[in-house]
């Protein structure tokens, strides 16, 4: 059973002047202020999108705070891809490697889509493996959104149409296959990049996204279970079981919880 609760915006949160913008910004800065134990968090990860930028921007000023300087210079921030990186690094913030680091204390993502049982749909950025390496990684794993990330069931109407599937190249057109004929996905595409669409858009892991529309998802767990066990999938945008808490930002600056 889960639990909602509204907490006010944070004193000293000036507008951003984008209601979108203050709603994500809103709803990482409460997520960090919340869950963050500067003197027992060592190792964070660090999610991929829009709304994890402000994570970033606030752990960021936690490293000026004269009062937590010293310990905040000591954590190390695991990445989840390319963007992610150059976030940790552009606001002074350590960076290191999973290999190295492979208990993190707590991580921070964004989610495309959240429904009532905490269950997530990502990948809009393509990141997926890797957030959900880190996340799975994670002893606590806190998710960052805007409330228009809120659904009662899991749609994937968010970002593209459906649910982010990971594929190795070769595999690409067997997995798009069997989604449309043994899972009934009522669509499949190959994830294009670049603004002519001119092919197909390639992850950190060197790999295809496939986008597959299920309509509403009865089962995100069975789902997931069934489309990981095709061959040449890699991982789905399906994260089940593993958020802790949700933070969705509202444009006031108030921020809804679901634990
Ligand atoms: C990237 C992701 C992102 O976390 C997700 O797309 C949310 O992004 P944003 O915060 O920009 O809405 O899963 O693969």
């Amino acid at each position: 059973r889960r639990m909602f609760y509204t907490v006010p915006k944070i004193d000293d949160l000036h507008s951003l002047g984008s209601p979108i913008e203050n709603a994500k910004r809103a709803a990482a800065y409460r997520a960090v202020d919340e869950n963050l134990d500067v003197f027992e968090h060592k190792v964070i990860g660090i999610g991929s999108g829009s709304t994890v930028v402000y994570v970033a921007e606030r752990l960021g000023q936690y490293l000026k705070d004269a009062k937590f300087t010293d310990y905040v210079s000591k954590f190390t921030c695991i990445a989840t891809g390319f963007q992610s990186k150059q976030l940790i690094m552009d606001n002074g913030l350590n960076f290191g490697v999973i290999e190295q680091n492979p208990n993190i204390d707590i991580a921070f993502d964004g989610a495309d889509e959240v429904d009532h049982q905490l269950q997530l749909i990502k990948g809009g950025g393509a990141c997926l493996f890797q957030e959900k390496l880190v996340s799975t990684s994670a002893e606590k794993f806190i998710v960052v959104a805007d409330s228009s990330k809120r659904s009662p069931r899991l749609l994937g109407v968010n970002w593209r149409q459906g649910v982010p599937i990971e594929v190795v190249p070769p595999a690409y057109v067997k997995v798009k296959n069997e989604l449309l004929s043994k899972l009934n996905a009522a669509n499949v595409v190959l994830r294009q990049g670049g603004r002519a669409k001119a092919g197909p858009i390639v992850t950190d892991n060197n790999n295809f996204i496939l986008d597959a529309d299920f309509g509403e998802i009865e089962n995100p767990k069975e789902l997931h279970d069934k489309i990981k066990a095709m061959v040449g999938v890699v991982e789905t945008g399906l994260f089940i079981d593993n958020a802790a808490k949700v933070y969705f930002g509202n444009s006031d600056g108030t921020v809804d919880v679901m634990v």
